[in-house]
């Protein structure tokens, strides 16, 4: 942060402790007003955003969402902002492959930078976020919602109880066809935007994937080939993953983006030896809670072999406004599971409290790079990649 950023913080410090009882406040704007317009009023009612603003290049959107919302704070310009001393932190909700060359700009410029998924697009220009977050020490936080979705959060306290056991196996799964989305879509790799669907199986278990296989699948008509060199409309891996308790466990994650006939699905599987979760099939089933009844009870089955009881739940998921502000409680049922709440208020909160946020730089870096390194592997015919760490 610079010495400007800093003395802000910390002069809000004493401010809103006396004004308001709140213990910093930080002065944020939100770049990008597409997908990023469902947060500004997020962090509009956040009790520790003192100021927003939100800044686009198209001036009809920045008047729209300003307007909206009541925000009169607005730029045409990212540079502007990056060069003025009025803000903390950013939010850059703009298009993939500018992801990282803001968000290392945002840091060098002295700003606290959260940032949509993925984090970037080559193995290179992860290294340049990963040194530019540790070199300034600003904190940058990548917006994963799949890591703040109800489903997640459900998981996680189940597993952290004991009552899936030991993972088994993890499967996650992201479809969506993004044909006729904005033109930097066209032909994107399917494991280059693999954070949905593995970050969960990493965030949960805490660990890191060391190698990949991948092949790809399908075909894709030509003109998608162009923009990447990529031939394959769908994707499918298999990660090694390490980590405390986890060695020696695979993942396994399937992608698609164009030309295949699914609904869209976020999603994850967890295979414990105790209970496993399954994601429903379709829109309007219910996920499944399957757990081995109590060690000892087991049904007699007609060839006279034994095998364990069985119980199928189908648990209602609640949102979690109990773990948010309470300004923020009304957003808690919202897009991707409810997560976006949990996201500003994790990324606000990391920079009051000088702390590294839960997606860090190393985390969003290694999660994105396990997502490149796949596709490298399925244009190797699905030959072994190792998977660069980054701390
Ligand atoms: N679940 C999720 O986490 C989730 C969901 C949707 C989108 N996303 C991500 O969010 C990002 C934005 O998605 P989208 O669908 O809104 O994209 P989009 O391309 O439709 O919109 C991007 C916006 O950024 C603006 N913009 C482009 N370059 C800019 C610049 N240099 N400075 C300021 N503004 C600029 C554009 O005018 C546009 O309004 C993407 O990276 C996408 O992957 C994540």
């Amino acid at each position: 942060m610079s010495n400007a950023g800093h003395t802000h913080l910390e002069q809000g410090a004493t401010d809103s402790a006396a004004c308001s009882g709140r213990s910093a406040a930080v002065r944020l704007v939100v770049v990008g007003l597409r997908f990023g317009a469902s947060f500004v009023p997020i962090y509009q009612r956040h009790p520790d955003v003192a100021e927003l603003a939100i800044c686009d290049l198209d001036p009809e959107k920045l008047a729209a969402v300003g307007d909206k919302h009541g925000v009169t704070q607005r730029f045409d310009s990212l540079d502007t902002v990056l060069a003025s001393d009025e803000w903390d932190a950013v939010h850059l909700v703009t298009p993939v492959p500018l992801h990282v060359e803001q968000a290392v700009a945002a840091l060098r410029a002295g700003k606290h930078c959260a940032s949509a998924v993925p984090a970037g697009v080559s193995v290179e220009s992860l290294r340049e976020l990963v040194t530019a977050q540790r070199e300034t020490g600003n904190t940058y936080m990548m917006m994963e919602t799949a890591v703040y979705s109800r489903e997640f959060l459900f998981v996680k306290h189940l597993y952290e109880q004991g009552a899936l056991g030991r993972i088994q196996f993890l499967r996650g799964a992201h479809y969506q066809d993004m044909d006729g989305w904005p033109s930097y879509w066209a032909g994107l790799p399917p494991m280059h935007y693999a954070t949905h669907a593995l970050g969960p199986l990493l965030h949960l278990t805490g660990a890191r994937a060391t190698t990949v296989h991948c092949v790809g699948s399908g075909h894709m008509r030509a003109a998608l080939h162009a923009q990447y060199n990529n031939p394959f409309p769908i994707e499918t891996a298999t990660f090694q993953l390490e980590g405390p308790g986890i060695s020696g466990v695979a993942a396994e994650v399937t992608r698609s983006l164009f030309e295949t006939a699914v609904t869209f699905k976020e999603s994850f599987d967890i295979y414990g030896d105790r209970a496993s979760f399954l994601w429903q099939q379709v829109p309007g089933d219910q996920h499944a809670l399957i757990a081995f009844a109590e060690p000892g009870q087991q049904e007699p089955r007609t060839a006279g072999l034994p095998r364990k009881a069985v119980t199928v739940e189908r648990p209602e998921i609640p949102y979690r406004p109990d773990l948010l502000p309470a300004a923020l409680a009304p957003f808690a049922q919202g897009g991707h599971g409810g997560s976006h709440p949990h996201l500003v208020h994790e990324f606000v909160r990391s920079i009051i409290e000088r702390r590294p946020p839960a997606i860090d730089a190393a985390r969003a870096a290694n999660w994105t790079a396990a997502g490149l390194c796949a596709h490298q592997s399925a244009m190797h015919d699905g030959e072994r990649v190792d998977i660069p760490m980054f701390g």
